[in-house]
């Protein structure tokens, strides 16, 4: 029988997605060098669905590695998450993002078309559209980037595009995320960031926990309605359903699809934080610090294409994302 590779499966939105796939009934192999993540997230997946998963401990740059997965298993699509993802260490240590992002992205391509394998589902992001485009943004949209991070989402993107140009039966579905919250409802997977979290939400998570103090509020003199940043979070098992509906849609098409993953609405800072507050029955405690470098003040989603061409919209809410990450929290106080 055929099955779905997926890269990074023991990843934040890679382990959701997983569920999402074995809960659809496709069977899945995951490949995932655990450079971000543990393997206790594959047992926690195969707890959830109550299946056993393949997994591969490999790093996608090892091409004897990925051909073996593609000699033992008949791989016919690639749902491919793997690669590093915080901008700012992508500023310090650039040779390692592309050298791991696109070089990692190389050899899965490559082994793909030894294989005759034609169809592949993308983690684009938001950060393709760059600090100019207003907002909300479209996928036709220029696509640009601030950081090396970001532009190894464009090139990727550009590989594909052209991939897609010389072979007419390829197809690949970039699918790009705004800003993925939340965790699983049974408080088994979720975010687990390695050291101090970047991302607004698992440090609000943490000071909840009381793992950390207090949370820096990056700025509240944005031209927003309270002055502090706006984004389009996204629970990730809305993100993680949009990748089964993108890829019985790649089936189908050929041809490459940039395609937004986002609500379409945006929150501010303040509101995520009033709304843990809610979600976790205390207060978090907060300051206002200069702004980041590098931020912009607002973004979200035109989500109609995804609404149009996966007949996918986003069905959670701010309430349940805050509650659910609370609870992954709270089971989890010191991650997986
Ligand atoms: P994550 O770090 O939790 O998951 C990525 C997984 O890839 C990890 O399990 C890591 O061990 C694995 N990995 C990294 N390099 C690898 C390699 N060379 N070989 C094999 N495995 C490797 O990140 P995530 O939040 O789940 O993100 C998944 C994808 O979505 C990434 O490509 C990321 O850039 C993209 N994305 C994430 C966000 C976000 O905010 N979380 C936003 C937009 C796009
Ligand atoms: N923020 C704080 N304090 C924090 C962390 C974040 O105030 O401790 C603010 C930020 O200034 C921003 C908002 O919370 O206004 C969201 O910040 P995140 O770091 O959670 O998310 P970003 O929107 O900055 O980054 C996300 C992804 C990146 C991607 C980027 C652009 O994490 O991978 O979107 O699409 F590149």
């Amino acid at each position: 029988m055929s099955k779905i590779l997926i890269t990074g499966g023991a990843g934040f939105i890679g382990s959701h997605a997983c569920v999402e796939f074995i809960n659809a009934g496709f069977p899945i192999v995951v490949l995932d060098n655990l450079s971000n993540s543990k393997e206790e997230s594959i047992r926690r997946i195969e707890k959830i669905t109550g299946k056993t998963v393949t997994f591969y401990k490999a790093d996608m740059r090892d091409a004897a590695a990925v051909r073996r997965i593609f000699e033992e298993q008949q791989i016919d699509a690639v749902v491919h998450f793997a690669g590093f993802k915080a901008v700012g260490e992508s500023v310090a240590k650039p040779l390692d993002y592309y050298e791991n992002n696109i070089g990692g992205t190389f050899v899965l391509l490559q082994i793909m078309r030894e294989y005759g394998c034609k169809t592949i589902v993308f983690s684009s992001s938001a950060t393709v559209y760059g600090m100019h485009n207003p907002i909300p943004y479209v996928e036709d949209m220029p696509t640009s980037a601030t950081n090396p991070y970001g532009y190894t989402k464009v090139m990727i993107e550009q590989i594909l595009h052209d991939i897609c140009i010389s072979d007419p039966e390829f197809r690949a579905v970039a699918l790009r995320y705004f800003n993925p919250i939340g965790a699983h409802k049974s408080g088994l997977i979720g975010e687990d960031p390695n050291g101090i979290p970047n991302n607004l939400l698992p440090y609000i998570g943490q000071v909840a926990v009381g793992k950390l103090q207090q949370l820096s509020i990056f700025g509240n003199d944005y031209d927003t309605p309270d002055g502090t940043g706006v984004r389009d979070y996204i629970h990730v098992l809305d993100l993680a359903k949009g990748h089964v509906s993108a890829l019985k849609y790649a089936k189908e098409h050929a041809g490459f699809m940039p395609i937004n993953l986002g609500t379409g609405h945006g929150i501010s800072v303040l509101e995520m934080v009033h709304a843990y507050e809610k979600a976790c029955g205390k207060p978090i405690s907060y300051r206002i610090a200069d702004r980041r470098p590098g931020d912009i003040s607002a973004n979200y989603a035109n989500a109609s294409r995804a609404k149009e061409l996966l007949n996918w919209q986003a069905e959670e809410t701010l309430e349940t994302m805050c509650e659910d990450s609370w609870r992954f929290m709270q089971q989890n106080p010191n991650g997986l």
